[in-house]
């Protein structure tokens, strides 16, 4: 048979590419699992043209992770498709870490704990930075539209000295929903360029899922035994000021969420979370 020109090589089109099914995500953004020839992948669309930016930064700072040991999925491509930007990238075929947790039992459970502490305390700096400023700012822009009180929990965050922190590397949104579990290999999805950086709100984000069980927030059956019993193994790692540190920054994280959770049938769950909390933590 005669080779081809290079004419008709171009003429030869690529295998169609299918959008199998949309993924559960609870942003604005729209996660869908496709499929091109034999190869899946997830191609992760803006849901606004405003938000491009942000899921850009998201692109960037997936591409640019690299551990021994914590995985993220390779980034493909990335453009702009009816003025949205995209980004494609590796299919993981996992469940998410909470998935994970719900499933399996401690013994199988407490390594992937284990590798998860060790890969956060490990981005902990000896340099520290003031963050008054940008958390005074941060409380500042929290209003509660739902009549709950919010001035106690607004109180505990600002009444903390917060001028020396140590520093570090931060995924920026390290809920279990946010880490998937693949043949007991973590992959971190879903980064987010935090206002600042360290790894306590890292911590604190994984607080929000072993002390609230957030990720667990649409589920009716929550496994809080076992998160009882991760919950001793983070407290049995931090020092005393870490501990103040850490629930400082769940508060916040929660009082974030309140005005956009107003919105949704979760805005009882964060009101009880920070209910919880104020009993738990003395508020
Ligand atoms: N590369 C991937 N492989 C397998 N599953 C994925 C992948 N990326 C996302 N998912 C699934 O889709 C869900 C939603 O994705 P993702 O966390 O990126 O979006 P989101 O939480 O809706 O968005 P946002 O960036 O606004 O927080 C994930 O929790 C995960 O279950
Ligand atoms: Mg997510």
């Amino acid at each position: 048979m005669a080779a081809l020109s290079p004419m008709q090589t171009l003429a030869v089109k690529p295998p169609q590419q299918y959008k199998l099914k949309e993924l559960k995500g609870h942003s604005g953004c729209h996660v869908f699992l496709c499929e091109r020839g034999n190869t899946r992948f997830v191609k992760k669309v803006s849901g606004a043209a405003g938000y491009a930016h942000r899921l850009e930064q998201q692109m960037l700072k997936q591409r640019e992770f690299e551990h021994a040991w914590i995985r993220k999925p390779s980034v493909y491509e990335f453009g702009t498709e009816n003025d949205l930007f995209y980004f494609t990238m590796e299919y993981v075929n996992g469940v998410q870490l909470s998935t994970f947790i719900s499933r399996n039992t401690v013994r199988d459970v407490d390594p992937l704990i284990d590798q998860l502490l060790t890969f956060v305390r490990s981005n902990i700096c000896e340099v520290a930075a003031d963050f008054s400023t940008p958390i005074s700012e941060k409380l500042w822009g929290i209003s509660s539209t739902s009549g709950f009180q919010i001035d106690r929990y607004v109180q505990y965050c600002m009444a903390f000295d917060w001028r020396a922190i140590p520093t570090g590397y931060c995924h920026g949104d390290l809920s279990f929903e946010n880490i998937l579990v693949h043949k007991s290999n973590l992959y971190f999805i879903d980064f987010l360029d935090s206002f600042i950086e360290t790894p306590y709100l890292d911590l604190s984000k994984l607080l929000m899922d072993i002390l609230v069980l957030w990720s667990w927030r649409f589920e009716n059956r929550r496994p809080i035994i076992k998160n009882t019993h991760i919950y001793d193994i983070v407290l049995s790692q931090l020092k005393s000021r870490e501990v103040e540190i850490v629930r400082r920054f769940l508060v916040l994280n929660l009082l974030q969420i309140l005005p956009y959770a107003n919105a949704h049938h979760n805005s009882l769950f964060v009101q009880d979370a920070l209910k919880h909390l104020a009993v738990k933590f003395n508020i």
